[in-house]
C-alpha cells in the first residue's frame, strides 16, 4: 500500500506512524503536518524524530497549514499529548531535514506519480486535503482511497456534546472534503472508542518485541503514560486509551477490521453546540451530500493484535 499521511503528532498520531513504517505491507511515499494537537511545525518536528526512532529510510516530510480555512486554531492540547505532542517524552532533535515544499504541490506530486494507488489517511484536521482539492481539483481523481479518523455518528463527542476534536478542528475543510466524490472512509469514534489498548499490552510488548522496534516501543511506553492520564480526564479510562490514530491506518490495511455503513453525510459548519457534527440523511430524499463510508463496529481483539503484531511478529 502506497500511503500519503496526514498528520498532527499527537501521541496517537505517533505511534500510528510507527506501526505504518514496521508494517512491511505499507510503504509511506510522504508524510504533511497539519495544526491540531500542536502547531504543524511542532507535528513536523515529531514526526521526523518519530522517524529516527524506527530508522526509517528518508520519506518526504512536507509543513501544511497553521490555520485552519475560516476558524481560530485553538491551540495546543496539553493535558492528552503533553506540552511537546509526545507525551512530554523527550526524544533527540533530529538531523533530518523537511522538504521544503508547498504542502497542495507535494500532495499533487504524490497523487501523479502513484496515481490509482495512493492511500490517503488523515490522522488531523482535514485542512492540507481541502487546499489540496482547492489548488488541484483533479487530485480527488487521482487517488485511490481516503481513510480518515474523525468524527462520530452514535457515541458522545470528545470536544463537544456531539463532535469529534479532527473535524471541530476544521469543519469547513472537512466538509470539502465530503463533497469532493473520493472513496472515503471514516474511522470515529464510535469505533476507536471501543479499540482500547492497556497497561498491561504496552508492558507485555516492551518485553517481547523485536529487537529492531526496542527504541520505538520504549518511547511508546513512556508517552503513553501521560496519554493515558489525559483518556481518564476526557474520556474515564482506566488504565487504558483508545487507538484513534493507529486503528484507521489498521483500517486503511485491513478493512475487515471493521463494519461500515454508507450515508450521505455533511458537516454542520455553523452553530452554537453542533460545530464540527457529522449530519447523515437517512431520508428517502436527502440532501445533496456525496456517500461516506462510515465504521459503526469494529473487532476490537483483533486490531489490538494487529497493531502488536507489527512490533512483535519476525518479519
Ligand atoms: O479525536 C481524536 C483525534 O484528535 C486523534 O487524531 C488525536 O490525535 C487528535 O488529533
Ligand atoms: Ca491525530
Amino acid at each position: 500500500m502506497k500511503l500519503l499521511l496526514d498528520v498532527d503528532t499527537g501521541v496517537d498520531d505517533s505511534i500510528a506512524i510507527l506501526y505504518a513504517l514496521f508494517k512491511p505491507e505499507i510503504e509511506v511515499v510522504g508524510i504533511s503536518t497539519v495544526c491540531g494537537n500542536v502547531e504543524a511545525w511542532l507535528a513536523a518536528e515529531n514526526t521526523l524524530k518519530i522517524l529516527d526512532l524506527a530508522d526509517a529510510p528518508d520519506i518526504p516530510v512536507v509543513k501544511g497549514a497553521e490555520t485552519p480555512l475560516r476558524k481560530k486554531w485553538e491551540g495546543r492540547v496539553s493535558y492528552i499529548h503533553g506540552d511537546n505532542g509526545l507525551g512530554n517524552v523527550e526524544l533527540p532533535a533530529s538531523s533530518r531535514k523537511l522538504l521544503e515544499k508547498d504542502v497542495s504541490d507535494f500532495h499533487m506530486e504524490l497523487a501523479g506519480k502513484y496515481e490509482g494507488e495512493l492511500v490517503v489517511v488523515t490522522l488531523g484536521p482535514m485542512t492540507n486535503i481541502a487546499r489540496t482539492l482547492e489548488k488541484y481539483p483533479e487530485f480527488a481523481g487521482k487517488v485511490k482511497k481516503v481513510v480518515s479518523m474523525g468524527g462520530t455518528l452514535s457515541m458522545r463527542g470528545n470536544v463537544s456534546p456531539v463532535a469529534e476534536a479532527n473535524f471541530a478542528g476544521d469543519p469547513d475543510a472537512c466538509d470539502r472534503v465530503f463533497t469532493s466524490g473520493m472513496d472515503i472512509t471514516i474511522v470515529g469514534l464510535d469505533v476507536t472508542m471501543k479499540t482500547r489498548l492497556t497497561k498491561e499490552h504496552i508492558d507485555w510488548l516492551a518485553e517481547n518485541c523485536r529487537e529492531s522496534c526496542k527504541k520505538a516501543v520504549s518511547y511508546m511506553q513512556k508517552a503513553l503514560v501521560h496519554y493515558r492520564k489525559g483518556n481518564q480526564r476526557q474520556n474515564y479510562c482506566v488504565d487504558d486509551s483508545p487507538l484513534h490514530d493507529p486503528l484507521t491506518i489498521m483500517c486503511a490495511l485491513k478493512p475487515g477490521l471493521i463494519q461500515t455503513e454508507c450515508r450521505k453525510a455533511r458537516i454542520e459548519c455553523g452553530g452554537t453546540y453542533c460545530r464540527g457534527m457529522v449530519v447523515t440523511d437517512q431520508r428517502e430524499h436527502p440532501f445533496e451530500a456525496e456517500y461516506i463510508r462510515f465504521a459503526v463496529d469494529v473487532h476490537p481483539h483483533r486490531a489490538i493484535r494487529e497493531l502488536l503484531s507489527a512490533f512483535w511478529e519476525e518479519v
